[in-house]
Parts: structure tokens; C-alpha cells; sequence
């Protein structure tokens, strides 16, 4: 059935035109109307303006059935575009966490084949079935926070046959799920124990093997590498995404999170819609990304998490970039798809505007995934993934008043998913 919520006290992020992506200065720019209407018309956005042109919109409906909202003292948001997440993977990791706070750091636990590679050997035992049963309540879990469209990357197989497993739960999920779903391939997540000091022949098995397989079947969107420090080199990222390309699966990359690994200027050279975590991003690195067309992603829980330095946020900003906000939910760095924390830690650990962190994690976050054109604003004809906080005193009050759910009821695809009451 259509909606209409009325009696908004802000509606945010509204454009009847709305840019690609906002850059540099407009990423402060956050159009909003004040005490609104919204309605929604067969999952897609059908019209908005002031309450005042409230009725005379009502007498163009005529007496189409409706559901109505009263939303006083409520905001309304489009979701979270969550563009960088490993949320498929076989098990918890807590264990290397306390290990974390003993002393390890990433590269220790990684070079002792825990990490990346601990999520692979379990990935190898547990069945498509179980892999799908686990991620479903994850992707509630993120819809309840207001998420409505979200990447999903593989990277946990590094095999042949556990990648394509991955890769097919993300499909089931696709066509489960309400939200929005992006498929990257990532059989470039880490080097397999066996393949140590002859990296380029897992290189090659990705390249003559898996990427083939995973095109016939027409599985993921897009292709992943980690070219950084210890893991995947420039030359090999290279020959990967060349592979990726012959096959039209456009690239974004994790790159920069370890090292000045050069993944940024690759990543740009092949025309990635997106490089992501970026801690290491110097003066050489802003000027490759300006004017290119790549999405910039800072994934702050994983700073957070590993206890890194932020990546240069304002920086990037003030240089003229756009910059994208995701969560990384994954085991290891990232055990949190909480998109709101997400937008606090942009705000307090990077120094951005609340009006700055909501572009990143809304129309800067659908542009890296290739979603502008649907979602990530309130549009006449883009879809309707919006949500509806809580009473809320204003826009800053979001990322300030962090740590409990804001987010009062979720609408996807035009219709309510949950209300999660009080
Ligand atoms: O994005 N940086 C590489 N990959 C993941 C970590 C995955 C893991 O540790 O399981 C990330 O942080
Ligand atoms: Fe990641």
C-alpha cells in the first residue's frame, strides 16, 4: 500500500535534481524542508513539499488507499548506503581480538595464518546453507540501524570453490533480502599459506580460474583487490583488475590502509569506482584522486578497531574530494555494520560536519556502489529506503547522541520493514 507521512519535522536530504556525489565544500550542503510531507508510491519515492501544500496534493491523489504516518517531531532520512562491507563469513573472531589487546598487531596475527586466513580455512567446512542462515540476521541487524542499500564483498574462500560459495550466498541474499545488494569479488583478500613465496601463482589461479567462473555465472559486480603492505603488490593488483575488466567487473579497491602502497594512483589508473580505508594518503595520493571519478571510502571502525591513525579526512575534504563513509562489517576489523556509529566516528575521530558524514554515508555512499541514480537522496522516481527517527531537537543531535538506535522505523522498497518501537 502507498504512504504518506506527514507532519515531518525534517525532511533530509531532499532534491528534486540531486548531484552524483558531493565534493569538497558541498559536502556541507544537506538540502532539507521543514515540517513535510512525504509519499510513497509502489516502492519509489512519488512526492514531498512543505505540510502547507499538503492538501492540495492530497486532492491529486483523489482516493487512492493509503497507509499514514504522523511523524511529528520525527525526522526523515534516505537509508544508509553502506558500500564497503564483508558481512558473509563463517565465524566470529573474539579470539584474536583479545589477542589484539595483548599486543598483536594485524600483520602479526596474519602472518601467523590467523586473520583473513583463520575466516578462510572455516569457510572451506561450513555450507552455503549455514554461510546464508548467519547473514541474514545480519543484514536485519543493519536494516534496524537504517541501512537500506549495502556492499557485500567475498574474500573469505580463496579458493575457487569457497569463493563461488560466497559469491552465491550473496546472491541468495540478494533475492531474499530487502535491501539493496552489490557483489564484489575479492579471491584477492589475502595469499593462502600455500601459496607464501610464489604469490604470483595464486595470482594467476585468480585470474585463469576463479575471475572466468565468477563472470560465467554472472556473480559479483565488482572486483576487489587488497594491494597493501604484506599483501597483494602493485603489478599484481595490476594484472588482477585487467582480468576483472575483460570481464566488466568494475573495480574498488582496499587500498592504503598499511603502507603507501601505491593502490590509491592504481585504483585510479583503472578507473575504480571506489578505494577504500585510505589511512595513508599523502599530498601525491589527494592529487591522483581529484577530478578522477574514484569514490574515496574512510572505513572508521576499522581504524578504530586496529587503533590506527584516522585517515586524513578534512584534508581530503578541504582538498576538493568527495569522501564516502562504510562500515567494513567484518570479523576481524570490523564486527559492527552500525552505520549511525559510523557517521559519530566521522564526526569526532575525522573532524567532519554532521552535514558532511550524512552525504558521505547517504549519496556519496549509493555513488560507490554505482546506485546515484536510485537511492541516497529523497528524489521523485529514486526508491524508497528511507527511515524515520526517533524525536530528535536537530540534524547534529544524530551523531552526537551516539551509542543507542535512532532510527524508529525503516522503510524499504516502499514498505515498512520494522518498526522498532521505543
Ligand atoms: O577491510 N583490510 C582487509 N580486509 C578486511 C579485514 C578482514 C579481516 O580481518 O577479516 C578489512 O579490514
Ligand atoms: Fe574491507
Amino acid at each position: 500500500m502507498d504512504i504518506l507521512i506527514t507532519h515531518i519535522k525534517t525532511l533530509v536530504q531532499v532534491s528534486d535534481t540531486p548531484p552524483a556525489f558531493r565534493a569538497g565544500q558541498d559536502m556541507s550542503e544537506l538540502p532539507v524542508i521543514n515540517d513535510a510531507y512525504l509519499y510513497i508510491k509502489g516502492g519509489r519515492i512519488g512526492g514531498y513539499g512543505p505540510m502547507s501544500g499538503l492538501e492540495p496534493f492530497r486532492k491529486q491523489l483523489g482516493t487512492r488507499k493509503l497507509r499514514e504516518i504522523n511523524a511529528t517531531g520525527r525526522m526523515v532520512f534516505p537509508c544508509w548506503c553502506d558500500a564497503h562491507t564483508h558481512l558473509v563469513y563463517p565465524a566470529s573472531r573474539e579470539m584474536e581480538y583479545v589477542d589484539k589487546i595483548r599486543g598483536l598487531s594485524y600483520e602479526d596475527i596474519a602472518k601467523r595464518g590467523g586473520g583473513i586466513l583463520n575466516s578462510a580455512a572455516r569457510t572451506a567446512v561450513v555450507s552455503e546453507e549455514e554461510l546464508f542462515e548467519d547473514a541474514m540476521p545480519r543484514l536485519e541487524e543493519i536494516a534496524r540501524y537504517g541501512t537500506g542499500a549495502v556492499e557485500i564483498k567475498s574474500g573469505y574462500g580463496l579458493t575457487t570453490e569457497s569463493e563461488l560459495k560466497m559469491l552465491r550466498v550473496i546472491r541468495r541474499l540478494k533475492e531474499r533480502s530487502p535491501l539493496t545488494i552489490r557483489a564484489t569479488f575479492l579471491g584477492a583478500h589475502s595469499i593462502p599459506m600455500e601459496y607464501r613465496g610464489r604469490q604470483h601463482e595464486y595470482v594467476d589461479l585468480v585470474i585463469n580460474e576463479m575471475i572466468p567462473l565468477v563472470a560465467s555465472e554472472g556473480l559479483a559486480d565488482f572486483i576487489d583487490v587488497f594491494c597493501d603492505k604484506g599483501f597483494f603488490t602493485v603489478e599484481d593488483t595490476e594484472r588482477m583488475l585487467m582480468a576483472g575488466l575483460k570481464y566488466g567487473l568494475v573495480p574498488k579497491i582496499h587500498a592504503n590502509e598499511l603502507d603507501y602502497s601505491g593502490g590509491i594512483q592504481t585504483g585510479v589508473k583503472y578507473g575504480a569506482l571506489s578505494v577504500d580505508h585510505l589511512e595513508y594518503t599523502g599530498d601525491a595520493e589527494i592529487e591522483a584522486l581529484k577530478g578522477s571519478g574514484t569514490m574515496p571510502t574512510i572505513l572508521p571502525g576499522a581504524a578504530f578497531f586496529l587503533g590506527m591513525p584516522p585517515a586524513p579526512a578534512r584534508k581530503m575534504i578541504d582538498a576538493g574530494l568527495p569522501l564516502a563513509l562504510a562500515s567494513d562489517f567484518n570479523p576481524g576489523s570490523s564486527p559492527s555494520g552500525n552505520m549511525q556509529l559510523i557517521i559519530s566516528m566521522g564526526c569526532i575521530q575525522y573532524r567532519m560536519l554532521p552535514e558532511e558524514a550524512i552525504n558521505a554515508a547517504t549519496l556519496n555512499g549509493a555513488c560507490a556502489m554505482g546506485l546515484e541514480q536510485e537511492l541516497g537522496t529523497i528524489t521523485v522516481g529514486k526508491m524508497a529506503n528511507v527511515f524515520i527517527t526517533r524525536e530528535m531537537p536537530s540534524i547534529a543531535f544524530f551523531p552526537y547522541y551516539y551509542g543507542s538506535n535512532r532510527v524508529e522505523t525503516v522503510i524499504l522498497n516502499g514498505k515498512v520493514i520494522r518498526p522498532t518501537g521505543r
